[in-house]
């Protein structure tokens, strides 16, 4: 079966992806209607048409002519939200876009259909369709090219639409929210008759919102139900409506935010929207997630990271904050490389001043060489932070380029104030082609100069005057747009000349959790809270999107989670959380003791040994930790010869049995053995598990595992290994 069928009698398209079928078609009116988003259709002529797909049978013809379009603009009667709008020199703002032609382009991979609409006015959307071979992903995007004589200004240009399906419930919203500290909680809402507007205005794409959604009929669980979900590759202001129309229609409508955004687009230019990848599971939230990291894995994430496992990282912040010195970086990195750290990462307070990425003399007399030389000399590669896109007050480059500050004129500069480092730093103009160049350039050096493995890019504040001085009064709102383009550019070139460098895309903890980081970021700090019952509920919603390899942050193992909630817990309990993701160590080490760095170690050496599983394999949220006192999640090596199971207990009660976790995605007729890490001394009354004898992938499914958790912060690794 053909990836993409082009019906030109009909003017019909249908997409295939690996289980699933998208159709649309052109109506009488010549508007592009969808017909279908669903489960796998063989025959085309399956399909309704373009009449029979609508949701109501009172329409005004003309309301039905433009109902459930892919690509709507304003106009005519349609009152939903518009993928586009635009104001035309001619004086109209009416944009109605019809059919005008298609082409399609045949890969190894991925097939993709462009599709022409048009304007009255010569403005052209192409909308694009990407399929791919090994996916149940789509990535739509579209290109609006001014094919006239004069400026047209585009007020709004969302990447898609999509047009649901009509089904026999109400559609249920699932969508991820947060704040710092509690980033990727999940949300739920039944959608009646209103839009839900889910977006971000802060600049970066989080991390108040995700941009990311998921609908399904309410009765979808983790493993079971279909599911039908979307997320837009852009790191700025964005925008996802889900709205169910008058006619009971449910249409989303997804791309960068109309909020304060108007483009001039000239006689002959083209504006571009980012992707939004779409998709479906039949296998409930779990499948969807599935979906989305093996798609990342294949077509999103920087190869050359992806092929490798991660380092366990030790980073200074959560020990030593800005006080770091030559000295005293010297004397931890001995102690890193003893707790078997293989990346050491030098965060915060290493550089001359925000802007100025160069070492702070007083603190690094001889510059960083001494440092680079013995981590080097100690078995471990280097890393860096820089929070790239701030300046200080007190930096060499605000003195140089006071006019790069992004700020409205005759308005005071908004400064990010940081008493706890005392620290007072602006946003720089990042939309600007020359903040661009030099900051790309200062990055550059830097990893020639240091030979640095690995750079965290940091940034933490939101947009607050968001003016830009020299611009026309239309270019202004254009900053938003051009400032993120500009970060891709930064990366996109670095990630090209040093595919070694891993980069860390941390933005004060997910500001920034997006598919388009993820193409040059292949790890994200989670979360700034290292509180670990709290992650156990961030990571449950981080893993909806992205892998659980990229869950980073410096300091699993630590004692940072403190200032949190004021909870202690042990350290066994942190490494285990941290093991499932990228693993990083941030205790203070020069005061550890001899048999705390011990333990450490026995945690890394543990890492090392299994993060082959979840770093390659495939993840099963097996319990939620929002709904039992323990969580417990699953990963799959790929050829299903080994797995591991995570299982967290917290304020385990009475005499009370953890229910046995029955696993998924074995294979029902392989028997494993199970090797089995942190058992607590039995203090209690009998242990119901003494052992594990083999047991079949279809047993385990059936039956499940027991463990058995006990009183407080308890935590256990069974590792399953084929034996026949
Ligand atoms: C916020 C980050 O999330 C932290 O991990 C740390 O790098 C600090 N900034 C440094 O200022």
């Amino acid at each position: 079966m053909n990836m993409i069928v082009a019906d030109e009698a009909n003017r019909r398209f249908v997409l295939n992806t690996k289980n699933f079928t998208y159709a649309f078609q052109v109506n009488d009116a010549g508007f592009l209607t969808n017909l279908h988003w669903g489960g796998r259709i063989d025959r085309i002529d399956d399909l309704p048409t373009t009449r029979e797909v609508l949701c109501h049978r009172h329409h005004r013809p003309r309301r039905g002519e433009v109902t459930r379009q892919e690509y709507p603009g304003w106009g005519g009667e349609f009152y939903g939200e518009p993928a586009l709008k635009a104001d035309f020199p001619d004086g109209a703002r009416v944009c109605l876009l019809q059919y005008e032609s298609f082409k399609m382009e045949k890969n190894t991979d991925y097939e993709e259909l462009m599709v022409a609409l048009r304007d009255r006015y010569p403005l052209e959307v192409k909308l694009h369709y990407r399929v791919y071979a090994d996916s149940d992903i789509i990535d739509r995007r579209s290109e609006i090219i001014n094919h006239g004589k004069e400026p047209v200004v585009l007020q709004n240009a969302m990447s898609a639409c999509l047009q649901m399906p009509r089904i026999d419930h109400d559609y249920r919203l699932s969508h991820l929210v947060g704040r710092w500290g509690k980033e990727h909680t999940l949300e739920r809402q039944q959608i009646n008759q209103s839009k839900i507007t889910l977006e971000n205005r802060t600049g970066l794409s989080g991390p108040l919102a995700v941009p990311f959604f998921a609908l399904d009929d309410g009765c979808a669980t983790e493993h079971t139900g279909t599911v039908w979900f979307g997320t837009l590759h852009w790191s700025g202001n964005w925008k996802i409506t889900v709205e169910r129309e008058y006619n009971e229609q449910v249409a989303i409508c997804g791309g960068i935010n109309d909020f304060d955004f108007s483009w001039p687009l000239k006689s002959g230019e083209t504006f571009e929207t980012p992707v939004f990848s779409l998709g479906i599971s039949r296998d409930g939230f779990n499948g969807a997630s599935r979906i989305l990291h093996d798609y990342e894995r294949a077509h999103i994430l920087p190869p050359a990271a992806m092929q490798k496992t991660m380092p366990v990282i030790f980073n200074s912040w959560a020990s030593m904050e800005i006080d770091v010195s030559e000295e005293k970086i010297r004397h931890v990195a001995a102690k890193a490389a003893e707790i078997g750290a293989e990346l050491f990462v030098i965060d915060d307070g290493w550089q001359s001043a925000l802007g100025d990425w160069f070492p702070d003399q007083r603190k690094f007399p001889h510059g960083l060489k001494p440092v680079i030389e013995q981590v080097k000399a100690l078995g471990m590669d280097l890393g860096l932070w820089v929070e790239l896109e701030s300046f200080e007050l007190n930096s060499e480059l605000y003195r140089s380029h006071p006019d790069w500050v992004m700020s409205f004129p005759g308005r005071d500069i908004y400064c990010n104030v940081r008493e706890e480092i005392g620290r007072t730093s602006m946003l720089l103009n990042l939309a600007r082609e020359d903040v661009r160049e030099y900051l790309y350039q200062s990055l550059r050096q830097l990893i020639i100069e240091t030979g640095i493995k690995y750079l965290k890019l940091d940034m933490n504040c939101f947009f607050t005057n968001p003016g830009w001085n020299e611009a026309t009064p239309v270019q202004r709102q254009t900053i938003w747009v051009k400032y993120v383009r500009n970060l891709y550019y930064i990366f996109e070139r670095l990630n090209r000349e040093f595919p070694d460098v891993l980069l860390e895309n941390c933005a004060s903890g997910a500001g920034r959790s997006d598919l388009a980081m993820n193409r040059y970021f292949a790890r994200m700090n989670r979360s700034d809270n290292q509180d670990p019952l709290d992650i156990l509920k961030m990571h449950e919603g981080y893993t909806w999107l992205h892998l659980s390899r990229m869950a980073g942050g410096g300091a699993h193992i630590s004692d940072a989670g403190y200032h949190i909630n004021l909870r202690k817990t042990p350290m066994k309990y942190q490494a285990y959380i941290g093991i499932m993701g990228s693993l990083s160590v941030g205790k203070n080490l020069p005061i550890c003791t001899a048999e705390e760095l011990n333990e450490i170690r026995t945690y890394t050496d543990l890492y090392k040994k299994l993060r082959h599983i979840p770093q390659f394999g495939d993840l099963y949220r097996i319990a939620s930790h929002y709904d039992n006192p323990y969580a417990a999640f699953e990963f799959v090596s790929k050829d299903k010869s080994e797995a591991l199971l995570f299982v967290f207990g917290h304020s385990i009660q009475f005499t009370d049995k953890v229910p046995a976790f029955r696993l998924h995605g074995l294979n029902y007729d392989a028997v494993y053995e199970i090797e089995y890490y942190g058992n607590t001394p039995q203090g209690g009354y009998t242990a119901s598990v003494d052992a594990y004898s083999p047991i079949s992938g279809r047993g385990l499914h059936e039956i499940g595992i027991r463990v058995e958790l006990l009183g407080d912060y308890d935590a256990r690794i069974l590792h399953f290994t084929r034996i026949k």
